[in-house]
């Protein structure tokens, strides 16, 4: 298989728009199978095929110009050293390449390298050295000693989550590798995508969800609340869960962007193929960051705050790729302001849980802590959730193989 495709499309991706495809975008590249994995696998580990060519190709790294070129050298060290394919392949298909390309002269240059390649697990812990002390990287690392930064990079697990136990057991019994995720409950699994499992999911019977999202469950306080927002609720995979835990409530479920809510109608559409639908479900567009909603009052709200995605960058890689400190601040008067809007909305006695799939506490405990002194009638209840761990106000998942990174905090209106 030639390079050239591919490495245009990393030169497009990673070094032009800086921007991970999405499955529609990925879907209309129409991509072979082959050809689609070399891409994937190529800009998921861009940064660090980056730090190669800084480390040992620097004069040809700097020039700009070349990123078609070096676009190209990351394929072929894709090949190299993650698919392990032969040197007699990747240097031929290298010396073609870089000769469409016109840059025929590179590849004496490079040739040498690939020769003496060394093992993956030799650059991987030295280019993870290098990147902790970016100033990002390294706050996240101090804050949390336990974070292992290469799941930063890993590729995102499958969750499963199924909506009845008699299909479940009837999919382990057919596919016994995947694996129960039982600390949060027995209906999530991890598992392979499948058409089974396609057929199940457009029968609602199974919805594609993260373990980290699905502890939410774990958050919810033991109350019966008659009115819930969810306020940032697109795609609608935690309002499925608030639906599923108090079907007898009336919901609204706003978010700010209008072609997400039609995701999101699909999504509670499926849902409700094999659950009690809520009698009132209200589906708005509406900006929580200029005025609250203007409806009934709540008895409980779930503010899912936009926010960096440093806990799923597994699932986009192109949050590392434009990284900057900056951009939390931002986020955190947005998160703020959410936040004071949907306070004005919530009954004495009534809860709002703030969560993020963040890592940072500029965007989780620091918006908590700003939002209390500015709302003496708040406070923070404790809660335990088995993936996470306690933070001053709420409690923070780490991503790891299994799942994303997430924090979770619960509010009480006094
Ligand atoms: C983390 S996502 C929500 C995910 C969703 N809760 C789920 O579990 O599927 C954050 C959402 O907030 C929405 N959003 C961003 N700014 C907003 C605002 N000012 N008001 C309301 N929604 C907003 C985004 O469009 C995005 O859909």
């Amino acid at each position: 298989m030639s390079f050239f495709k591919t490495a245009s499309l990393v030169n497009q991706y990673f070094f032009k728009k800086k921007h991970f495809p999405d499955l529609n975008e990925l879907h209309s590249l129409n991509l072979s199978k082959p050809e689609k994995r070399q891409l994937l696998t190529t800009i998921r580990n861009a940064l660090f095929f980056e730090w190669v060519l800084k480390t040992y190709f620097y004069q040809f790294y700097k020039k700009k110009s070349l990123s078609f070129g070096l676009s190209v050298l990351m394929i072929a060290l894709q090949e190299t050293l993650l698919h392990k394919s032969p040197l007699f392949h990747v240097s031929k298909e290298l010396k073609q390449t870089l000769g469409q390309l016109k840059l025929s002269w590179l590849y004496p240059l490079v040739l040498p390298f690939f020769k003496e390649i060394r093992e993956f697990d030799f650059y991987w812990p030295l280019f993870l050295e290098e990147i902790s002390k970016e100033p990002l990287i390294a706050d996240l690392l101090t804050e949390h000693p336990g974070l292992n930064i290469s799941f930063l990079f890993r590729h995102p697990p499958f969750g499963v989550r199924f909506e009845h136990i008699d299909d479940l057991e009837l999919f382990l019994t057919n596919n016994p590798t995947s694996k129960k995720i039982p600390s949060i409950s027995n209906f999530l699994i991890a598992a392979q995508s499948s058409t089974e499992l396609t057929a199940l999911f457009n029968e609602g019977k199974v919805s594609y969800q993260d373990a980290a999202a699905f502890s939410l469950y774990q958050a919810l306080p033991n109350i019966a609340p008659k009115v819930i927002y969810d306020c940032c609720a697109a795609p609608g995979g935690k309002s499925t869960i608030l639906m599923k835990k108090w079907p007898e409530a009336s919901f609204y479920l706003t978010d700010i962007k209008p072609s997400r809510l039609e995701s999101l109608k699909e999504n509670i559409d499926r849902f409700f193929k094999t659950q009690k639908k809520p009698s009132v479900i209200q589906i708005a567009e509406h900006d929580w960051s200029d005025e609250p909603f203007k409806g009934e009052k709540a008895d409980l709200i779930l503010v899912d705050a936009p926010c960096s995605g440093l806990g799923v960058t597994a699932r986009h890689p192109d949050i590392l790729w434009t990284r900057n400190n900056e951009n939390l601040i931002k986020n955190q008067h947005l998160q703020s302001k959410i936040l004071d809007s949907a306070a004005l909305l919530l009954n004495a006695g009534g809860y709002l849980i703030y969560a993020t799939c963040s890592l940072s506490s500029v965007e989780n405990d620091k918006v908590v802590e700003l939002f209390l002194k500015s709302h003496s009638d708040f406070e923070a209840i404790s809660i335990s959730l088995s993936l996470g761990c306690a933070t001053l106000y709420g409690s923070q998942i780490l991503p790891t193989n299994e799942h994303d990174g997430l924090y979770f905090c619960l509010l009480l209106k006094k």
